[in-house]
């Protein structure tokens, strides 16, 4: 079990909170106290829940892998995993196989490691025609998540973000998927014209808990935007992420 007193959240005396509350961000070392921390939470979340089902979205990239990496060390045995749903905040259009699909790092790093019933893996079919998919997958969430305001609600969405603010597959030149009234949407990597499969802002919004994991100095001038709420801060999509928690190492916290 990690020992949260060796992660405990560091106060960087010169990162200024103006708006966000203590509260809301989390400051760690390093990318592995980070991991080790959260996954002791997300166990401790998981175990509370009240319901049968916990339903979880996790992202793609870099940053999941040490806490996949952390969830497959200390706890690959555990029971839990018979209620944890795994969800995708987002998927890259390629087949499961691929080294760039988000399903297949999590089953490499985490789903081989750890006992869990196929049923609970809700993965987005990187393989399939993206448009045809984001239907598809929409309606897997509508049977089997609860509803609140005619939206799906995730018991809880981990979500990165990239240097240029982008969370989930919302880029900053595709803002208007922050307000789609579809579950998913397809959308376009600007850089390489990749497709993927998204969740949408509303979608992300309804989540009873929201969790940004955030490492890498490259995004600290992004994150410095986002909670003084600069006059840039409205053109990065990670800033309409409502009532998140932060989750940052120190590289990503210190001002620039
Ligand atoms: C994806 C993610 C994306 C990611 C950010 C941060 O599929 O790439 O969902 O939103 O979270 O790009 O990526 P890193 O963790 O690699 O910095």
């Amino acid at each position: 079990m990690a020992n949260i007193a060796n992660s405990e959240v560091f106060q960087v005396p010169n990162f200024k909170l103006q708006v966000m509350t203590k509260e809301d961000i989390h400051i760690y070392q390093s990318p592995e106290d980070l991991a080790n921390s959260f996954a002791h939470k997300l166990m401790i979340w998981v175990k509370e829940h009240p319901e049968e089902k916990f339903h979880l979205a996790i992202s793609g990239g870099k940053t999941p892998d040490l806490l996949f990496a952390a969830l497959a060390d200390k706890y690959s045995q555990s029971p839990i995993w018979q209620k944890v749903n795994f969800w995708w905040v987002d998927e890259r259009m390629v087949p499961p196989t691929h080294p760039e699909s988000n399903f297949g790092v999590a089953q490499k790093l985490l789903f081989s490691q750890i006992s869990i019933p196929e049923d609970n893996i809700h993965r987005i079919k990187g393989e399939n025609n993206p448009q045809e998919e984001a239907l598809s997958y929409s309606s897997q969430i509508l049977k089997n998540l609860p509803q609140s305001e005619n939206l799906p609600v995730f018991d809880l969405i981990l979500l990165g973000m990239g240097d240029d603010g982008h969370t989930a597959s919302i880029f900053p030149d595709q803002m208007d998927l922050l307000e789609s009234d579809h579950i998913c949407e397809v959308a376009t990597h600007p850089v390489s014209g990749q497709k993927r499969v998204t969740l949408t802002g509303e979608v992300i919004n309804s989540a009873s808990k929201i969790c940004f994991l955030v490492t890498g100095k490259e995004k600290a001038t992004r994150l410095k935007e986002i909670v003084s709420r600069s006059s840039d801060a409205s053109l990065l999509p990670a800033f309409h992420i409502k009532n998140a928690h932060w989750y940052v190492d120190l590289a990503v916290a210190q001002r620039n």
